[in-house]
């Protein structure tokens, strides 16, 4: 199993993101970049345009997690911008009507698709959908905002989607989680069945965000099963 490394720059500094970004090129593998609207959370981010140019500048391709409403419509727009370096885009589960056809609209545009579910939504809603999906985002904390506390009692859906992934043989569907990812946590995501992790303020909070990279793909794959 690879174990993938998504620095979010939530709270990196938002008037220098290219030289955050920078910052971890040589050891991260994505930028993970968080779109709220106010709206399916308590909180803005970015416009589409102002995505477009924060991606377009990125050093890293970006996954894109997208914490709007109306994801229907604004999976497929985001998914426009590959050509500019987005890599993948995920929708929440909670926001869409038509997963099916988002998902499909999504990788008709060459990228990858994932799809997000908030904590108090079940496992058991992307079950159909993970041969259709490239990825599947468990969200270990609220979504909107960064720097809060791990919620373990997450680690049973990530420990079910990863016997589904392993049972159904669709092993290029990536397992994600997202939300106080940090030194101390991520044994136990990884021991779990996550393979791509997400971590904000553990990086960008830290004096050394590359150093902090670097140790948390050396934990993830030590305690990896
Ligand atoms: C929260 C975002 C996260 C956030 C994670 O809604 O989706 O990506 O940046 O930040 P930390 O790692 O600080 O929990
Ligand atoms: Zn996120």
């Amino acid at each position: 199993m690879t174990v993938r490394i998504c620095p979010s720059v939530l709270n990196a500094d938002q008037n220098n993101l290219a030289q955050e970004i920078e910052r971890v090129k040589e050891v991260a593998d994505f930028i993970h970049l968080d779109i709220m609207d106010d709206k399916f959370v308590p909180n803005f981010t970015y416009s589409f345009e102002q995505t477009r140019k924060i991606v377009k500048q990125s050093l890293l391709p970006i996954d894109l997690h997208l914490m709007v409403n109306e994801a229907d419509y604004w999976g497929p727009q985001y998914a426009t911008l590959k050509s500019n370096g987005v890599f993948s885009v995920t929708v929440h589960f909670e926001a869409t009507k038509d997963l099916s056809q988002t998902i499909s609209l999504i990788k008709a545009e060459g990228v990858r698709c994932g799809v997000a579910i908030k904590p108090a939504t079940p496992v058991a809603v992307v079950k159909e959908i993970l041969d259709k999906v490239d990825m599947v985002l468990v969200m270990t904390v609220e979504p909107g905002f960064g720097g809060q506390s791990f919620m373990s009692e997450m680690m049973s859906k990530v420990q079910t989607l990863r016997s589904w992934i392993d049972d159904k043989d669709v092993a290029h569907t990536w397992l994600q989680v997202d939300g106080g990812i940090a030194l101390a946590t991520i044994d136990e995501a990884s021991a779990s069945g996550a393979d791509t992790f997400v971590a904000g303020s553990a990086v960008y909070k830290s004096e050394n965000p590359a150093g902090i990279v670097e140790e948390l793909r050396k934990r993830a794959l030590a305690s990896r099963r």
